[in-house]
């Protein structure tokens, strides 16, 4: 059975490296972006997989883009909510637009991207909802306040959506990714980067690849009985 995915904020980073693991794996896969186009179009050049323009952090809109996906490629089947944006400052610096910003992104958007599909995946008895989260939502961060709280925020949504949905064939899980190497985290000042690369045992940044193979798996028809759970994949950085 050929199965369908959604992918939010799935044209660039870890985002663009499930959306290309999905598709090999044989789902027909859609994404959506915020506004950067021309990665947008960049993506669906070299994959095939067409990009859907809408904001995360707008209910309406995506209702609206998730109505046009549907009408697409039909009922979504699988769904990564994995756009998300940083704001960060340390708390004392933190503007009440900084921390709005994030969480209507971050966790509101899960909310948008997730209540639309959800009553079409009650009626089909089956459904995937993977949200990804962070391992600065498990251990905090220095300067993340409002971004911590929303990827916290996740692992609340996923243990609750379990419980709702596990009657109806639907498991909700997280995963946690480390720092891994996208553009999120080539804009932290180097520095930085470097003292945060000396505290993972793994000695190195992750690969969006090895995220991607994680959401495959909680994706796949074999990984019903994991529902509620959280991946942690951080080369041994923090353990929840
Ligand atoms: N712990 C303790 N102290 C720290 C610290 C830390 N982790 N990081 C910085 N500080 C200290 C500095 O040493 C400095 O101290 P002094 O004032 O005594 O010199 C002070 O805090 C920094 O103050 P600044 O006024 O210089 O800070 P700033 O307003 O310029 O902000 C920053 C700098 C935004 C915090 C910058 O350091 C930064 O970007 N840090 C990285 C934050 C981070 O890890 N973000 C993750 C982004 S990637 C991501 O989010 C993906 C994911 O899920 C993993
Ligand atoms: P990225 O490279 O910055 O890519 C972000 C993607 O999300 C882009 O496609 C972007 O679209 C989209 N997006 C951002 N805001 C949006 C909005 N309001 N509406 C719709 N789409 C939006 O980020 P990434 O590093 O791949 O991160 C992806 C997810 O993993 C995020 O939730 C992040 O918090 C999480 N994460 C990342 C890391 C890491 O180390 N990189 C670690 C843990 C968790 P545009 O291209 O149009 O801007």
């Amino acid at each position: 059975m050929t199965r369908t995915a959604l992918v939010t904020g799935g044209t660039r980073g870890i985002g663009a490296a499930i959306s290309k693991k999905l598709q090999d794996e044989g789902f027909i896969v859609a994404v959506s972006y915020a506004g950067n186009s021309e990665a947008a179009a960049a993506f669906s050049r070299e994959t095939g997989i067409e990009a859907y323009k809408w904001d995360v952090a707008d209910y309406d809109a995506s209702a609206a883009g998730i109505a046009q996906v549907e009408a697409d490629i039909g009922p979504i089947d699988v769904v990564v909510a994995n756009a998300g944006i940083t704001r960060d400052a340390p708390f004392h610096k933190m503007t009440p637009e900084q921390w709005h910003q994030v969480i209507d992104t971050n966790l509101t958007g899960v909310f948008n991207t997730v209540h639309p599909i959800w009553p079409g995946m009650r009626e089909r008895k089956f459904g995937r909802v993977i949200v990804i989260s962070s391992v600065n939502g498990q251990k905090g961060q220095f300067a993340q306040v409002n971004y911590a709280a929303t990827k916290a925020g996740d692992l609340g949504i996923v243990k609750s959506l379990a419980q709702e949905g596990a009657r109806a064939g639907i498991t909700a899980n997280a995963v946690c990714p480390g720092y891994i190497a996208t553009e999120m985290v080539m804009a932290v000042p180097e520095k930085v980067r470097d003292s945060i690369i000396a505290q993972i045992p793994t000695g190195r940044l992750g690969e969006p690849e090895e995220i991607a193979r994680c959401v495959a798996f909680l994706a796949s028809d074999d990984a019903q009985f994991i529902n509620g759970s959280t991946i942690s994949a951080n080369g041994a950085q923090f353990f929840a």
